[in-house]
């Protein structure tokens, strides 16, 4: 199947599915400026995350972590949604059923008004007490936080962690049910990059495909999960999706005025 060819079935699929589940990894953020996790970019001090991203890293020097995360959070602070996130604001709103499942910890599918949103790995925006579990914004936790400090609970002064869910911890209870109703009810499957190695999310697509669902890709490189998909459109994001949207979503992409 050529590009063209690729883009027209995949059009189509989209149109036709009533019951849309959506799994997206770093890559639907690259072209908002995010730096993905297995991409150039990737590393922080020389450092890939999923050292800094541990119970262990965090036992062994919460203060590094800390100072990890609040780099990548004011790396956030001048980011903004792309074209990516806003297409599927669009496809949302035009459908009953839909989910989004999402491993970015990013919030930008929030911000694009993404609504049924589920982020199973957690979100960088809160911060968690490791001892009651009381959480608060991440942004109000490092008022006043300087490299080398760990923030506290105001309620109990335990240290405080980011919401995130580290390598080796279970994912939110409610993400996976989300996860689960997703893979069992859709009718098609679209994935948005997302390296596909990561588990349980790596799976979401082999299991959806089992139940019958069509599955979408959109990678500009090739993945495990390319092995499953009906289509695979190999560009970023920021291009492919809005490409997938019918005439009525499309009218939803229409950029807002300066006074909103
Ligand atoms: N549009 C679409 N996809 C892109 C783009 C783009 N503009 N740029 C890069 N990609 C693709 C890459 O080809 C790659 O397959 O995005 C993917 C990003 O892969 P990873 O960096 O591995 O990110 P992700 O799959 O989200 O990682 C999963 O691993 O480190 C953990 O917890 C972290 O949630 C993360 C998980």
């Amino acid at each position: 199947m050529n590009a063209t060819e690729a883009r027209r079935r995949a059009r189509e699929i989209i149109a036709e599915s009533s019951a849309l589940a959506v799994l997206t990894g770093a890559g639907v953020s690259a072209e908002s400026g995010v730096p993905t996790f297995r991409g150039a970019g990737g590393l922080w001090r020389g450092r890939n995350a999923w050292e800094l991203a541990t119970p262990e890293a965090f036992r062994r020097d919460p203060a590094e972590v800390w100072e990890f995360y609040e780099a990548r959070l004011s790396g956030l602070r001048r980011v903004a949604p792309n074209e990516g996130h806003r297409a599927l604001a669009a496809l949302e709103a035009t459908r009953d059923r839909f989910w989004l499942l999402t491993q970015n910890v990013d919030g930008l599918h929030r911000d694009a008004g993404s609504r049924n949103v589920f982020e199973l790995h957690g979100t960088i925006r809160v911060a968690r007490c490791s001892d009651c579990a009381l959480e608060t914004a991440t942004e109000a936790a490092l008022r006043d936080w300087s490299p080398g400090g760990i923030p506290r609970c105001e309620a109990c002064l335990a240290h405080l962690r980011p919401a995130v869910v580290w390598f080796g911890e279970s994912l939110p209870a409610a993400a996976l049910r989300a996860a689960d109703e997703a893979i069992r009810s859709c009718d098609t499957f679209l994935v948005v990059g997302t390296s596909g190695l990561v588990q349980p999310a790596a799976s979401f697509a082999f299991q959806a495909r089992r139940r019958g669902a069509r599955v979408v890709e959109v990678n500009p490189q090739e993945t495990p999960i390319t092995q499953v998909a009906d289509v695979s459109l190999r560009g970023p994001s920021g291009a492919e999706l809005p490409a997938l949207l019918g005439k009525e979503e499309r009218t939803l992409l229409t950029p807002r005025t300066a006074d909103g």
